[in-house]
Order: C-alpha cells, then sequence, then structure tokens
C-alpha cells in the first residue's frame, strides 16, 4: 500500500501532484467557515488535546475557495468515480452551489447524526452533519451494495439489515478519545469505513484533500487502499505523519463486518416469461401455506436467487398473475 501526504495547499497541491481521471474515490472535510479556531467554545470542550494550527477558511472567501477545489476535485476523480464531502450547515449551500457548477452528479444527501451535538437552550440542538455523495459521470460507479450486510439478513423484528444499512440518515458516534492528543472534527473510523466500504475495492486509490488528523488516510491504509492528501497546516501536518508511519496496512480488515449470506445468485439477470410465471404461481401457493407476505417474499428470495426488492418489483409488474 501506499501513500503520498502533502503539506501543501490542496488546489495547488492537486495540479502538481494528480493527473486527471486518476482517483477512485474523494472523502473530504473542508474547514467550515465558521471560525473554526474558536469552536470549542461553542462545544464547551477543552482543547489542551487539540493539535494547534488549524487552518481556517475566512467567510467571504468560502465561495470561491469551494468552487476551486471542487473543480480540482471533479478533474482528478476517475469517471465513475466518487466523492463523499462532509459538511456543516453554515456554508453548505457554496459547497452545493460548487458542485452544481460541475459535470458531477448527485447521488445521495446523508444526514449523519452523532452525539455530544452543541449544547443551545432556547433552540433545538444541532446534532448533524451533512455528507454530500456525487460522482462523476461516464463509468460505472463502485458501489458493493452486499459490502457488509446480505440481503436476507434480519434483524429481530424482521426489518432486512442491508436496507437499514443503506438508508440516508446515519447513526454514528464520534470516537471518544479522552486524554488523547486529536484534531478538531476527527471524523470516525465508523463513518470512513462505511464510505469506503461501499465506495471502493482493495488496492483503489483514495484522496483527502484535507487531511486533519489524518484519520481519511488512516482507514484507507487501515483496509488496504492508497491514499493521497493535503495539509496545510505544518503542526497538524507533522502529527500526521507520525501517526502515519506506525499503520500497518490492512489492520482494520479483521474487524470489518462482513455479508453472513452470500450476495443472490441471479442478483441483476432479466426475468424470463417462465420464471416469472413460476414466481406468481409460487407467491399464491406459499402465501396460502405461510400466510404472511413477508415470509412468502422471504421464501421466493431463496428459491429465485434474488433480492427482496428484485421479487417485489416483479411481483407488483402489471401482467397475468
Ligand atoms: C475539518 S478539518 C479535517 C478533519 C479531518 N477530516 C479529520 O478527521 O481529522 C480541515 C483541515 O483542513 C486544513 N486546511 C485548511 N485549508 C486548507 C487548504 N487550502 N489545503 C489543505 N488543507 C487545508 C485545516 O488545517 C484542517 O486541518
Amino acid at each position: 500500500m501506499q501513500y503520498h501526504l502533502y503539506n501543501e495547499d490542496c488546489i495547488t497541491g492537486c495540479k502538481k501532484h494528480l493527473k486527471d481521471n486518476s482517483v477512485d474515490l474523494i472523502i473530504t472535510d473542508p474547514p467550515y467557515g465558521i471560525k473554526g479556531d474558536t469552536l470549542h467554545k461553542h462545544y464547551h470542550r477543552n482543547e489542551d488535546h487539540v493539535v494547534k494550527g488549524y487552518v481556517e477558511i475566512p467567510s467571504e472567501q468560502y465561495s470561491t475557495f469551494s468552487k476551486q477545489w471542487i473543480k480540482q476535485a471533479e478533474r482528478i476523480l476517475k469517471p465513475g468515480g466518487s466523492i463523499y464531502i462532509v459538511s456543516g450547515y453554515t456554508n453548505l449551500y457554496h459547497i452545493l452551489s460548487a458542485l452544481h457548477s460541475t459535470s458531477l452528479e448527485e447521488v445521495n444527501h446523508i444526514i449523519w447524526k452523532y452525539n455530544f451535538g452543541v449544547y443551545t437552550k432556547n433552540k433545538f440542538i444541532s446534532s448533524h452533519y451533512h455528507i454530500l455523495y456525487w460522482v462523476k459521470p461516464g463509468g460505472k460507479p463502485t458501489f458493493n451494495t452486499y459490502a457488509t450486510y446480505g440481503a436476507q439478513e434480519k434483524d429481530t423484528s424482521n426489518g432486512s439489515l442491508n436496507y437499514q444499512d443503506r438508508e440516508d440518515v446515519w447513526i454514528i458516534n464520534r470516537d471518544y478519545k479522552p486524554g488523547k492528543q486529536k484534531n478538531k472534527n476527527e471524523l470516525p473510523v465508523a463513518l470512513l469505513q462505511k464510505m469506503i466500504q461501499y465506495s471502493s475495492k482493495e488496492g483503489d486509490l483514495i484522496c483527502d484533500l484535507f487531511l486533519g488528523g489524518f484519520s481519511t488516510a488512516t482507514v484507507a491504509l487501515g483496509m488496504k487502499r492508497n491514499i493521497i492528501g493535503f495539509e496545510i497546516s505544518k503542526n497538524i501536518f507533522d502529527h500526521g505523519m507520525r501517526k502515519i508511519q506506525s499503520i500497518i496496512p490492512g489492520f482494520l480488515l479483521p474487524q470489518l463486518r462482513q455479508p453472513t449470506t452470500a450476495p443472490p445468485s441471479h442478483q441483476g439477470a432479466p426475468w424470463s416469461e417462465e420464471e416469472l410465471a413460476c414466481l406468481y404461481q409460487r407467491y399464491h401457493d406459499l402465501y396460502d401455506e405461510l400466510g404472511s407476505k413477508a415470509q412468502t417474499i422471504y421464501q421466493l428470495c431463496e428459491e429465485f436467487g434474488r433480492g427482496r426488492f428484485a421479487i417485489m418489483n416483479a411481483l407488483d409488474r402489471p401482467t397475468k398473475k
């Protein structure tokens, strides 16, 4: 596994070090443009363990700055490559506007709900970030639908775990590191693992334009992906480099959640007329026998080697049932 990490501004750094169409996945968390240096006052947090040197972007420059780095992101992504941008709500509109001025296409607007929201007395407590998941057109995006949960895996109430894991509201707590040195706004390992697991494969190249605490870099290497990235602050960069040198590539792989059922054997294959006729017949027979639609569909998934939604869509077709 390789890492190429630079103590440079990401816009000039991208131009210098990255060719067009060379990156599989970008995961990045730009400065929020809300006076990051005083963020601890909002959070009532002790800053003694926070690595000094965070570089903030003045709010009046946020729009131009966002357009410039997002233009670079568009250029370096391979066709079909994915980008996840973590953003607060204050400057979200600048990021969205910059994204809309590119050829990139929106896939999901994810809400990340976390613990330890900023305490407020006379209004609702803010406890979420936005994650903008977009792709570059012109290639097939990597989306590993069954990366974490198989199509047939259920919770105790018979709900699909795969469906739940792929909903666009993610409830993931921040990592709690009492007394340890950390970066401002360090992203949790579970959050990064999820994006990397769904949108890349081993050996891919991941880029983080704003390395901060090197959390994307650490998780990427831990999952056997290559990483390239930039951090403008010397102090934060030096701290991150000390951390990354002790990383053993692949160290996170043994603890990753793996699906316990194989992907459906006929996943994505077109239905023949005979197969559809058989499906309708089996649906009626099984429903008579089991008396439950959910159990019937579960059984049909097994018999026809297809996922739940494929079965439900086929049953909804306006044909002779
Ligand atoms: C929100 S933090 C990133 C946090 C990171 N995702 C983590 O989990 O630790 C943003 C980082 O971008 C850095 N930064 C600000 N302007 C930059 C620029 N033009 N190029 C590269 N890094 C920059 C800041 O110093 C800060 O460390």
